[in-house]
């Protein structure tokens, strides 16, 4: 792999023995297995906390020593997976972006679409985003370098259907159930195209558009920063594009953004800016959704189903695992 290649990662593993893809995908498993069995319980605290354990447990039993770019929050606010934490029992340096748990009241009302996610990045892979809101448009592969943030709702469409050969009216565009999105979902209504509006997971979402055969075509609106990160990093494993301008709510937070060198608002920042080197994205579904199947259990163990991004070795592995919770064998295997 040359070193412009996306991904290359010059340097990566730092001499260390480089973990592989599947190694991670433990990390993601055990976060969808301990937070599923908070479905429908109605308390995201706990099916969000079940996750955040799950995946520092792994990561701190991993070969590597893994810093925490996107996180729980600051040191301050989290005490697990905070931003700056190092993970891993030491080994091949690594920056790590979690979402343990993307829609933490879909899982506590029992709604399809949560995910536990990671991405893993080499060292300055993974740009470290403030936490705000982002204006987020990604798109798939066919539309890849079509679409422009800051054109009229009308000619991103128009592209994106040309793009596909096909008219809006048969596009599909998932926008998250919001009122900051009511004058924007209007304007897609008036232009034909259909819309799925979902009540959180917008990274689920993302990757959704970016899959053919998923029925999905381009993601839009405003949703978290560090959600934006981690799509960025998935949507370049699976040769989509995500373009993004942060949002700022307040002068408190334009504040912010000028210590991370965001400043200026108006500027379009795509997948090279906020994940330059992803190594790999991995995602586990928690409960039922566009992409992967949610975690299911039986008498003595459980399935799995996810999602293995690997840009060094160039793969995208749909992994559906069972997992034995006692030294005995299952009774029964299912396909
Ligand atoms: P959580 O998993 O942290 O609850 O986030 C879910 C989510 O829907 C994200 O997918 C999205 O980016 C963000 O929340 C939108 O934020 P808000 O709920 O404030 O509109």
């Amino acid at each position: 792999m040359s070193d412009d290649t996306p991904g290359s990662a010059g340097g990566f593993g730092d001499g260390h023995p480089v973990v592989s893809a599947t190694d991670f995908l433990r990390v993601t498993e055990q976060a969808a297995l301990a937070s599923a069995r908070w479905v429908g319980q109605g308390d995201r605290h706990s099916a969000d906390g079940a996750a955040v354990d799950a995946m520092r447990r792994e990561f701190g039993a991993m070969p590597i020593r893994g810093e925490v770019v996107i996180g729980e929050g600051e040191k301050d606010e989290a005490p697990e997976l905070y931003v700056g934490e190092v993970l891993g029992t030491g080994g091949m340096p690594c920056e790590i972006a979690v979402d343990p748990l993307e829609g933490t009241d879909l899982v506590a009302r029992g709604d399809a679409g949560a995910i536990a996610v990671c991405v893993i990045g080499a060292p300055g892979g993974v740009m470290a985003a403030p936490d705000m809101y982002m204006q987020k448009l990604c798109v798939g592969a066919q539309a890849k370098g079509r679409v422009d943030i800051t054109a009229p709702i009308s000619d991103t469409l128009d592209t994106v259907a040309r793009c596909y050969d096909r008219s809006i009216r048969d596009l599909s565009v998932i926008v998250l159930d919001r009122p900051r999105h009511e004058a924007m979902i209007e304007e897609i209504r008036g232009l034909g195209a259909r819309i799925k509006l979902i009540p959180d997971g917008d990274i689920t979402a993302s990757m959704s558009a970016a899959v053919r055969g998923t029925g999905d075509h381009v993601y839009m609106g405003i949703g978290g920063s560090t959600e934006g990160v981690i799509t960025a990093a998935a949507l370049e494993c699976l040769g989509g594009e995500i373009q993004a301008r942060m949002w700022p709510k307040d002068d408190a937070q334009r504040e912010r953004l000028k210590e991370y060198g965001l400043g200026d608002t108006a500027q379009v920042l795509t997948g090279r800016d906020l994940a330059p080197n992803p190594m790999y994205v991995l995602a586990t579904g928690v409960t039922d959704g566009y992409l992967l199947k949610g975690v299911r259990y039986f008498s003595d163990g459980a399935r799995t189903h996810s999602i293995v991004m690997d840009l060094r070795s160039r793969t995208v592995r749909f992994v559906d695992a069972i997992h034995m919770f006692s030294r005995t064998p299952l009774r029964e295997i299912r396909l």
